[in-house]
């Protein structure tokens, strides 16, 4: 295995109190008693060694997925371990391998550059590579699993590395295993992914379909738009870039999550009456025969779009979106998203839940 330490540091970890408002997206105001980070795996065992002085163990990403109280007493670890490799380049597929701590977009970027196509469709999604499996991340018609080769993670109890296979990570809709097992059991170390060759643009979502002029074409899939362009991984890659800008706030500017809700999964007799009550409802068929409903859709005909509740509000461009007005602290997220789940369900009949991770602390002090 690659060594992912960006340095030689040593190999123990010393704990020390952070503010945790910087490393989450939300900007929420967080404080970590003991905080340390990750940057060789070296570091792996004096971690576990660690751990059970403390209450519990919240591993950072890029904090971009996660809803944080103003005290934490858990031991937080925010993993750094970089480095991006080409594994092999089989006929069939470019085998590249990342370490966690690899900021997702530089990392998509990278892969653009040298020609290892297929992640351009999940370009500008907040977050570090090791985040990407826990939800199963995924945009504009390309999710992490369709791209998955395997990844290594420290099993903080076992102290052992364990490579893991898709079906091991049990992906799902913005779901895996790591959601499931208790937090603090895994620590991803390294991705691997299988990037298809020949490569093949993914243009069915209907955004791309408007960028490349295929919309209304009945052309989805083709290769030429009629706007008289190719599509290629670059291109591919800019359009996402775009679209996300138009519509999605940049948590540099302004604190969010990206999407706070899943789109909630329905069965066909569900969907079937909703429409009937309600012929806009903008829902998506799947395979397994139900339908997923755009929960921004639902939130915006609740009227939510734009609207504030207390320093949290709801970004005006796309209601799926929760912000930081200024101020915010997890309960004034939390009283949103409650207000926002009382309304969709009282007119939809549809449970909205929440994606992002909300942590909630021992209370110890
Ligand atoms: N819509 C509205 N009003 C809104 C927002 C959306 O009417 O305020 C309608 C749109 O017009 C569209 C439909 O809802 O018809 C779906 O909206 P959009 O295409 O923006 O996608 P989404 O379903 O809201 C999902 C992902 C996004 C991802 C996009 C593109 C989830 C929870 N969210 O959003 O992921 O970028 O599709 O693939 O699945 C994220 O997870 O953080 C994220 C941004």
């Amino acid at each position: 295995m690659p060594d992912f330490s960006q340095v030689s540091p040593e190999p123990s970890l010393t704990p020390s109190g952070q503010d945790l408002a910087p490393f989450n997206t939300l900007g929420l105001p967080a404080r970590a008693d003991a905080f340390v980070t990750l940057r060789s795996v070296d570091q792996l065992n004096a971690l576990s060694d660690l751990v059970s002085q403390y209450p519990g163990l919240l591993v950072l990403g890029g904090g971009s997925n996660m809803v944080l109280p103003t005290h934490i007493d858990s031991l937080v670890a925010r993993v750094a371990l970089a480095g991006v490799h080409l594994i092999e380049a089989r006929s069939d597929a470019w085998i590249i391998e990342a370490g966690a701590g690899e900021n997702w977009h530089d990392f998509v970027a990278k892969c653009v550059e040298h020609g290892w196509d297929g992640l351009e469709n999940l370009a500008l999604i907040p977050g570090t590579v090791g985040a990407a499996p826990v939800q199963n991340i995924g945009a504009y018609g390309v999710e992490l699993a369709d791209r998955f080769s395997g990844l290594t993670a420290w099993h903080v109890h076992q102290r052992q590395l364990v490579e893991m296979s898709a079906a091991q990570c049990g992906f799902a809709y913005r779901d895996s295993v790591f959601k499931h097992d208790a937090p603090g059991t895994w620590i991803i170390v390294s991705v691997r992914f299988a990037l298809p060759r020949p490569w093949r643009a993914v243009l069915e979502y209907p955004d791309l379909q408007r960028h490349f002029g295929l919309a209304g074409s009945g052309r989805a899939g083709a290769s030429t738009s009629t706007k008289g362009v190719t599509p290629t991984a670059r291109s591919v890659f800019e359009a996402v870039c775009q679209i996300r800008r138009d519509k999605l706030p940049d948590p540099a500017v302004v604190g969010n999550a990206g999407s706070f809700f899943k789109n909630p999964l329905v069965d066909a007799t569900a969907r079937d009456a909703l429409l009937a009550q309600h012929p806009g409802l903008v829902s998506y068929p799947q395979p397994d025969g139900r339908y997923k409903l755009a929960a921004g859709w639902l939130i915006d005909q609740c009227g939510w779009k734009g609207k504030q509740l207390g320093r949290a509000g709801v970004h005006d461009r796309q209601a799926l979106v929760l912000v930081n007005k200024g101020g915010a602290t997890a309960t004034d997220i939390m009283d949103l998203a409650a207000a926002i789940q009382r309304d969709v369900a009282a007119r939809y009949q549809v449970t909205l839940d929440p994606e992002p991770i909300v942590w909630r602390d021992s209370g110890k002090k």
